[in-house]
């Protein structure tokens, strides 16, 4: 018994000592060959702060082109940094006039393979844009998409939850975000005109005025019932921007008076092909673009400086990390540079 105890000690000894000797290898190894083990040791860090980490990007399927691989790229090391746990697609997802049914090679080409990266291996929750609407558009929402690629989601409108404890601890938790995913299309009054109404395929839809009451009404109702810690809500069209489209003002009279009553957080939308950050001292609500994924470079309009903190008009993306005390958000360009970076406590 003794002996064999002893033996077991010895061998264990051995094996912290081989063990040590590997990892001063390792360690100059690393210092040889670059920073690795510093990266690795940061992901460790990252998770435990920040329980949910996502990214978001919109105005992205043109077959790699434009930079959208090099975006993806970027979101690669980004979402292996955070260890992501989603991604979110603001709209406009497949270029010119969205899937021509689910079999279209082009979800390969713009999606499937161009998010390569390990870390973007994860769930894509998507909300439909203009240029969606101007193919099949019941093909993105088909959950047949699904048995091409596992990580495709994408509904008219839904919510979804994240609580924001650790595991052991999830099911107890109080905290909580919930993210509000709408159908902007709908509400843009100029694409009912006639000449452009046709451009669209309308299917599945009641008639507009039916329609925009419906999701008026689930919006408020879901935001009313909704105690989480943060709200966020996500579609296609902007609400304020300085970018080419400008302020939508459809979705400003009949969706933001929506937001400021149930103090949503930040509504994040794609549309403008640029990142903004804007923020105005009459309004609660962090309005963000991230609709850089692929052609950008549109300009940016003259903007008051109190309401624009932030805006580019090149590719990009945005990451989002919370906890249940700050909610954060980053910008990053196609290089990877953190272009601007927001904090919202509580
Ligand atoms: C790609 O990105 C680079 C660097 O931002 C930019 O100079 C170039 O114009 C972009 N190309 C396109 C097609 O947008
Ligand atoms: C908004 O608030 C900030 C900080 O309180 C202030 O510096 C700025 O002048 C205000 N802007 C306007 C347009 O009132």
């Amino acid at each position: 018994m003794d002996l064999l105890k002893s033996k077991a000690t010895r061998r264990h000894n051995t094996i912290n000592h081989q063990c040590f000797v590997k990892c001063v290898a390792a360690v100059l190894a690393g210092i040889c060959i670059g920073y690795w083990i510093l990266t690795r040791f940061e992901i460790t860090l990252w998770k435990p702060v920040y329980p949910l980490n996502i990214l978001l990007v919109g105005d992205w399927g043109r077959d790699g082109s434009h930079n959208q691989s090099l975006v993806a790229t970027q979101m690669g090391k980004v979402g292996e940094k955070l260890a992501i746990d989603f991604v979110i697609s603001t709209g406009d997802n497949f270029y010119d006039t969205g899937l021509s049914g689910i079999g279209d090679p082009q979800f390969a080409t713009s999606f499937t393979n161009i998010y390569t990266a390990p870390s973007l291996q994860k769930r894509w929750y998507a909300v439909l844009g203009n240029h969606d609407y101007m193919g099949n558009v019941l093909a993105q929402l088909d959950a047949a998409l699904v048995l091409r690629d596992h990580r495709w989601f994408c509904r008219r409108q839904y919510q979804l939850k994240r609580y924001l404890c650790q595991p052991p601890l999830s099911g107890l938790c109080n905290y909580a975000v919930d993210f509000f995913f709408i159908d902007t299309t709908p509400f843009i009054n100029e694409y009912s005109l006639p000449g452009i109404h046709e451009m669209f395929d309308w299917r599945g839809l009641a008639p507009r005025d039916i329609q925009l009451q419906h999701q008026m009404k689930a919006l408020d109702q879901a935001l009313e019932q909704s105690t989480a810690t943060w709200k966020i809500v996500v579609g296609h069209h902007t609400i304020r921007s300085f970018g080419h489209h400008g302020d939508s003002k459809d979705l400003i009279s009949k969706v933001l008076p929506i937001l400021e009553a149930h103090g949503v957080n930040a509504y994040i939308n794609g549309h403008d092909h640029c990142l903004q950050h804007i923020k105005s001292n009459d309004s609660k609500v962090h309005f963000l673009t991230s609709g850089g994924g692929s052609k950008a470079w549109q300009g940016i309009q003259k903007a008051k400086k109190s309401e624009l903190h932030f805006a580019y008009d090149g590719q990009g993306f945005l990451a989002m990390s919370l906890n249940e005390r700050s909610l954060n958000f980053d910008f990053y360009d196609a290089f990877g540079n953190n272009l601007h970076s927001i904090h919202i406590g509580k």
